[in-house]
C-alpha cells in the first residue's frame, strides 16, 4: 500500500490535513499536550502511519514499538472523540487521494482503485479509533 499511494509525501500530507482539522477542533484539540505546535505529532502520526501500511520502520527506529493503546492512556478518549477523530481522517483522507485545490500531491489511481484504497483505510482507521476508546461519554 505504501508504494500504491505514492510513499511517504502521501502520508506527510495526509498528517497534515489530518491535523489542519484538530486544530480547527476544540474538543480533540483539547486533548493534545501541545496544542500550539502540533507538528511533531503530525510527523510521528506520518510515520507511524507510513509503517503500518508497509514503509519505513523509522517510526519504530525513534519511539520503539507503537502500543497505541498505552500511548493514548494519558487522553480521555470518548465516543465523541473517536467519532470526531475519524471524521478528521476521513476528510483528510478523501483530499489526501483526490486532491484538491491547495495540493499537488494527488495520487494517480485511477477512479475504481481509489474507491478500494479508500475503503481498506477507513476500515482500518475505524477499527483502530474503536480500540482506543478508553472513557464513556
Ligand atoms: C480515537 C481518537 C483519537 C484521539 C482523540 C487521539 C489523540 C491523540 C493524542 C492527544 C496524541 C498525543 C499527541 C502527541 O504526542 O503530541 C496522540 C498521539 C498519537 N496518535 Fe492518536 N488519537 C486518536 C486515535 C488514533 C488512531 C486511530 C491512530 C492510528 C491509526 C492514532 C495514532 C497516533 C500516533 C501514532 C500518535 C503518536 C504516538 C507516539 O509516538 O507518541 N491515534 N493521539
Amino acid at each position: 500500500m505504501y508504494q500504491v499511494v505514492g510513499g511517504q509525501p502521501f502520508f506527510d500530507e495526509l498528517a497534515r490535513r489530518f491535523y489542519d482539522r484538530v486544530r480547527d477542533d476544540e474538543v480533540l484539540l483539547s486533548l493534545y499536550p501541545d496544542p500550539d505546535d502540533l507538528g511533531p505529532a503530525a510527523e510521528r502520526l506520518s510515520l507511524f502511519l507510513a509503517q503500518y501500511w508497509g514503509g519505513p520502520t523509522t517510526y519504530s527506529d525513534r519511539r520503539g514499538h507503537p502500543r497505541l493503546r498505552m500511548r493514548h492512556a494519558p487522553y480521555r478518549i470518548d465516543l465523541g472523540a473517536r467519532d470526531r477523530w475519524l471524521d478528521a481522517m476521513t476528510a483528510a483522507l478523501s483530499a489526501t487521494l483526490r486532491g484538491d485545490t491547495d495540493t499537488t500531491t494527488a495520487t494517480d489511481l485511477d477512479d475504481a482503485d481509489l474507491v478500494v484504497v479508500e475503503r481498506q483505510f477507513l476500515d482500518y482507521f475505524t477499527m483502530a479509533a474503536d480500540h482506543l476508546v478508553n472513557a464513556t461519554d
